[in-house]
């Protein structure tokens, strides 16, 4: 196969606002051992794509500088040493960087094939935010069935993801939003009971709504003021999983909360993990989530596609934080 010399990307010129994101061209890149060459057809934006952009998340040692960190398309081109995989297979990826591009380098054990039924611009919407959902929520939250749950921004990518995995999965569901339509869109995506944190007090709610029992697994994007209502809404041997801080990262908690309800308090980032502990995230996705995608019960929430020249009208969208689901580019 012959492949042209450059291909269309959008890089960041600088830090700062989504003006930065570029279109311009870039030499293709070459796999290496393990590696293989995808042609992109679509890329998911995420809001760590927003804050690298912005100069407050740079890309682990070794990736590429150019945001994007979830792609789908077909392998043209396999490294050495790659196993499992054929030229033509369409797959979906996590990568650490380089997905806003016409081509991508992906490591061969994070490539799924596509799940049945699941089209391009879905399955880019797969890989950063199942796979932070299946590792806070289910290995570091260890939610199972009967769990009362709390998602946080429950529109988000994450959290339209986390309310239909964890009621797949057969817990309650209670989820945070900022506006009744995001109410109502949780309450759709699977949510028990949506709530609006702007008018109601998520302790108060859920106190009443399961008779004093509280939440088994949180899942936080927001910490800062959430962390202590967090603590006092767990119930006995909860767990509150941290997965971002877009609220702030400190917070004063009362550490007898923790001490006499027993609880757990988790966190973790996906990015800097190596392709090895990355794997054994893909692996149980291909066992527990991909059976629940071919037969519908979860499904990625699109809201919104952009060509990937316009990546910087897809960041204004991002910011706007109007979008219910995820915001895909597509190649
Ligand atoms: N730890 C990890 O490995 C990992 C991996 C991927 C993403 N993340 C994090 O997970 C979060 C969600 O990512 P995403 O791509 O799903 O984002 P997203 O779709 O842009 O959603 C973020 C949502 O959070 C809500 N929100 C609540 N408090 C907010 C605040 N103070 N400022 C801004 N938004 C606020 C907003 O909805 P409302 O209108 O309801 O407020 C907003 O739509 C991000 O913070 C991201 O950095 C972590």
């Amino acid at each position: 196969m012959t492949f042209p010399k450059e291909m269309q990307v959008v890089e960041i010129a600088a830090p700062g606002g989504p003006e930065q994101l570029r279109p311009s061209m870039r030499p293709l890149p070459r796999p290496g051992a393990g590696e293989v060459l995808v042609r992109v057809v679509a890329a998911g934006v995420n809001r760590p794509d927003v804050m690298q952009r912005q100069g407050r998340y740079p890309p682990p040692a070794g990736a590429s500088d150019l945001p994007g960190m979830e792609i789908a398309g077909e392998i043209v081109e396999l490294g050495p040493d790659v196993s499992g995989l054929a030229l033509g297979d369409q797959i979906t990826s996590l990568l650490p960087g380089g997905g806003y591009a016409a081509y991508a380098i992906a490591a061969a054990p994070l490539c799924m094939h596509l799940p049945a039924g699941i089209s391009m611009v879905e399955a880019a919407a797969i890989p950063e935010t199942y796979m932070t959902v299946w590792t806070n929520l289910f290995e570091r939250g260890g939610c199972k069935a009967g769990d009362t749950v709390l998602i946080h921004g429950g529109t988000s990518g994450i959290g339209t993801t986390a309310i239909q995995l964890a009621a797949a999965w057969g817990a309650r569901v209670f989820a945070t939003a900022g506006t009744p339509e995001k109410v109502r869109a949780c309450e759709r995506l699977g949510a028990e009971r949506g709530i609006d944190y702007r008018t109601e007090d998520f302790v108060a709610v859920i106190r009443a709504a399961t008779g004093g029992y509280g939440i088994d697994v949180t899942l936080d994007m927001v910490a800062g003021s959430y962390v202590q209502r967090n603590l006092e809404i767990a119930a006995l041997e909860g767990r509150v999983v941290t997965i971002s801080m877009l609220g702030g990262s400190r917070a004063e908690i009362n550490m007898s909360t923790v001490l006499l309800k027993r609880l757990t308090l988790t966190g973790s980032t996906l990015r800097p993990r190596t392709v090895a502990q990355k794997a054994a995230v893909a692996d149980a996705m291909r066992r527990n989530v991909w059976p629940l995608l071919a037969v519908g019960r979860a499904r990625p929430v699109i809201y919104r596609t952009f060509p990937l020249a316009q990546a910087s009208e897809a960041h204004r969208l991002m910011e706007s934080s109007s979008h219910i689901g995820k915001i895909v580019l597509t190649i």
